[in-house]
């Protein structure tokens, strides 16, 4: 462990003493740090794919848990990822510059996200943040950093474009989540975000991980220009804890990301943890979560770990998990610019407390008493630690000493029983000689507040949840104008898009195109070839077809594939049954993405420009594959995956398009 680390010990017993245990809640001393705020983050990457296929109301009751005031999770920031082109953990998400000479601020659903937040809470935080960037800003060579003015431009167009279009207000913008920062970059950055009129929009840095998580701190107090550059030091999975240079800077500090934990109740426990910790322990006044909603084929990675789980656009189902409601406790009794009392901290019995103020006599306090098992989340490693019942008395001085009653809302987990209560109103305390006493068991958690507009929201249950449809077919028609890239697809490298040729084009005139043309500047490891993936990741048998038109000669081709296995992060080593034609006149079947496996290959006839149909069938061990109706090879399929999502894409990097696409499964 780092000497520098601040370690905040709990005590290795529990006690609660007989009569329970003092806390004082107090003003008279000054105020801690200003409260910044509880959000979600979309994307980093795609993470909220599938929510924009949701039929209404289920859609709108989805984004009301998340945002609207006073109803779920009320969030008080939304982070986005600036799209890149490129993989960024379940999938890509466009650029609004996939070319230099290129400008579109309409690309996938961020903006439409935003939109929709700010509709609900027009008080909303926004952050944007890049992950990749499109491969013309790297010149090829994988970087950002070499043109710092390119780079500055580009992302100062995103938050132009935010205003303009859509008339959205940036208020914060990141430099590259969790890659390198350069010094020098971040001056062009300031300097082209003030000669525009923006020098109201804060910078976080850097967003780094682990063991970098806190290192841009330290650079700042050896660095004073570094230092009046950066408005908020963002760490990720900080576990709670911050380090000395940290503290020294007197910047505010963020947790940036965190969570990323399976969102079941124990899922809701870390959150709940997370929430009250990371400022006991770590002073950090914004905590944001990775990710806001977790609508994306579970079996990409990472499945489930959003504050709730929207992944079945065809059914129309959603649920509205735990993290929701722990999130509530802390953002439904507060806002961003109250204050932290300076007397908040950990239960000798184990849990902590924070308290926070509007400095016009407004009081919240949350308490949780998470016990280790019961909120672990995935990362960092949480030490062991105790947690007992007890009697507490909390005492209210200084502004506090006159208030005569509070509200209280208690979530319990009961992992025994499973019949969790979450966010329920009891009868308020009253507070009588300035205390209060408060019967804590484990695994709770309490806001007790003067504010009294907070609800416990509902909607109808949606409907049932149920399997991505055995027949699927889109022809990419009848398209919903405010998105550009179709339902479902989800994009694993290269970017997918509705594309209508303006010429004569005979009966493809609206097509899906794959339209990413060079290697992204990278956060992943993306493949070589372009690849989206849709349906069930349990499809065995299945039937895949769809006309297909490869753009570039010679070199050029696409594909579809069955049992597609992976995407995310591993999409390079993604396995299934892939049927290729090449505009060379050949045809090739392989076991996997990378096309090194081949099962088959042969003359096809094929060459760019001309629209082809293509159908794969893999029954079981064997799988025939099919050009314009005639088939081309059937064979058996040994060493492929035994099931997995339908595919399709390119070659490489290129243009290309598909039309009638159709998938049956048995
Ligand atoms: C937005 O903030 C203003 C000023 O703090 C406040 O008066 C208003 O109630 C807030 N609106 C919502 C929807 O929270
Ligand atoms: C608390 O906040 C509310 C608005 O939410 C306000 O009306 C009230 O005056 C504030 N102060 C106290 C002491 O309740
Ligand atoms: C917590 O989990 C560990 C590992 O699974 C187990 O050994 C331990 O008994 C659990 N503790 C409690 C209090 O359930
Ligand atoms: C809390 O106080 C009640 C009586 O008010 C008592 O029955 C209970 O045992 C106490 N709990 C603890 C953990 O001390
Ligand atoms: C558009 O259609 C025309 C006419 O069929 C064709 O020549 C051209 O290649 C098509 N363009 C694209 C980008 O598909
Ligand atoms: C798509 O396929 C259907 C038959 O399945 C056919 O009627 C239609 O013409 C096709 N569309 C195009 C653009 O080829
Ligand atoms: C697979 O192919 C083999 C040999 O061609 C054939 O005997 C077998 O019946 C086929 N199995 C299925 C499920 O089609």
């Amino acid at each position: 462990m780092h000497s520098s680390v601040v370690v905040v010990y709990t005590a290795a017993l529990c006690v609660c003493f007989t009569y329970g245990d003092d806390y004082i809640l107090d003003d008279k001393l000054g105020l801690g740090r200003t409260f910044d705020g509880i959000g979600g983050l979309s994307g980093g990457g795609a993470t909220s794919r599938l929510l924009v296929n949701y039929a209404e109301p289920y859609r709108s009751q989805i984004l009301d848990y998340l945002f609207k005031p006073n109803f779920g999770a009320s969030l008080h920031i939304l982070k986005v990822e600036i799209g890149g082109d490129a993989q960024t953990t379940d999938g890509t998400e466009p650029s609004h510059m996939h070319y230099e000479n290129d400008e579109n601020y309409f690309r996938g659903y961020e903006w439409w996200l935003m939109k929709e937040a700010k509709k609900r809470n027009p008080n909303i935080t926004l952050i944007g943040l890049p992950w990749a960037f499109p491969g013309w800003i790297g010149h090829e060579k994988s970087w950002p950093y070499d043109f710092p003015d390119i780079t500055a431009k580009y992302v100062v167009s995103w938050i132009v474009g935010a205003k303009q279009y859509h008339d959205l207000d940036i208020h914060y913008i990141g430099i590259w989540n969790e890659k390198k920062y350069d010094l020098n970059y971040i001056k062009v950055l300031r300097d082209t975000l003030d000669r525009v009129g923006f020098s109201h929009i804060a910078i976080i840095a850097a967003d780094g991980y682990k063991p970098d998580d806190w290192q841009i701190a330290s650079d700042m107090l050896a660095e004073p220009l570094l230092f009046d550059l950066i408005d908020v030091i963002g760490a990720h999975y900080p576990g709670t804890e911050t380090v000395m240079d940290a503290l020294k800077t007197g910047k505010a500090l963020w947790a940036s990301e965190d969570f990323s934990t399976y969102n079941d109740d124990v899922g809701g426990g870390c959150w709940a943890r997370l929430l009250n910790q990371n400022y006991v322990n770590g002073r950090m006044t914004a905590t944001i979560s990775w990710n806001l909603l977790a609508s994306y084929y579970e079996r990409l990675p990472f499945g489930r770990d959003g504050l709730m789980t929207a992944q079945e656009p065809w059914s129309g189902n959603y649920v509205v998990e735990s993290p929701i409601w722990t999130t509530a406790h802390t953002t439904q009794f507060t806002q961003p610019g109250w204050s932290y009392l300076q007397t908040v901290g950990h239960l000798k019995s184990g849990g902590s407390y924070v308290a926070l103020t509007d400095r016009r006599g407004n009081l919240t306090v949350v308490i949780e008493t998470m016990t280790h098992n019961d909120s672990v989340c995935i990362r960092p490693p949480l030490p062991p630690y105790d947690v007992t019942p007890c009697n507490v008395t909390f005492y209210l001085k200084g502004s506090f000493a006159s208030i005569s009653q509070l509200q209280v809302w208690r979530t319990k987990f009961d992992f025994k029983t499973k019949k969790h209560v979450f966010l329920q109103k009891l009868d308020s305390v009253k507070v009588s000689d300035g205390s209060f006493t408060l019967r804590l068991d484990v695994d709770e958690v309490y806001t007790l507040s003067t504010i009294t507009t907070a609800q416990k929201g509902t909607h109808p249950d949606p409907p049932p949840s149920a399997p991505f449809p055995k027949l699927y077919e889109d022809d990419f028609n009848v398209r919903n104008p405010s998105f550009t890239e179709a339902p479902h697809f989800a994009d694993q490298t290269g970017v997918f898009e509705y594309f209508k040729n303006l010429t004569d084009p005979g009966p493809h005139v609206y097509t899906l195109r794959q339209v990413v043309t060079q290697r992204p500047v990278t956060w992943a490891t993306d493949a070589n070839q372009a690849i989206s993936v849709i349906g069930d990741y349990s499809w065995r048998n299945i039937v895949v077809t769809s006309d297909v038109f490869i753009e570039k000669p010679g070199t050029g081709g696409v594909f579809i594939a069955a049992r597609a296995d992976r995407g995310g992060s591993g999409v390079q080593g993604c396995r299934g049954v892939f049927f290729w034609v090449f505009a060379d006149g050949t045809y090739r079947v392989t076991r996997d993405l990378m096309g090194k496996s081949v099962l088959a290959e042969g003359k096809s006839g094929t060459s760019s420009s001309i629209w082809y149909t293509l159908s794969l069938a893999v029954k079981e061990r064997n799988a025939t594959v099919t050009l314009d109706g005639t088939s081309l090879w059937d064979g058996g399929v040994d060493w492929v995956p035994k099931y997995g999502w339908a595919a399709i894409g390119t070659a490489s990097f290129e243009l290309a398009q598909f039309d009638n696409f159709s998938v049956e499964a048995e």
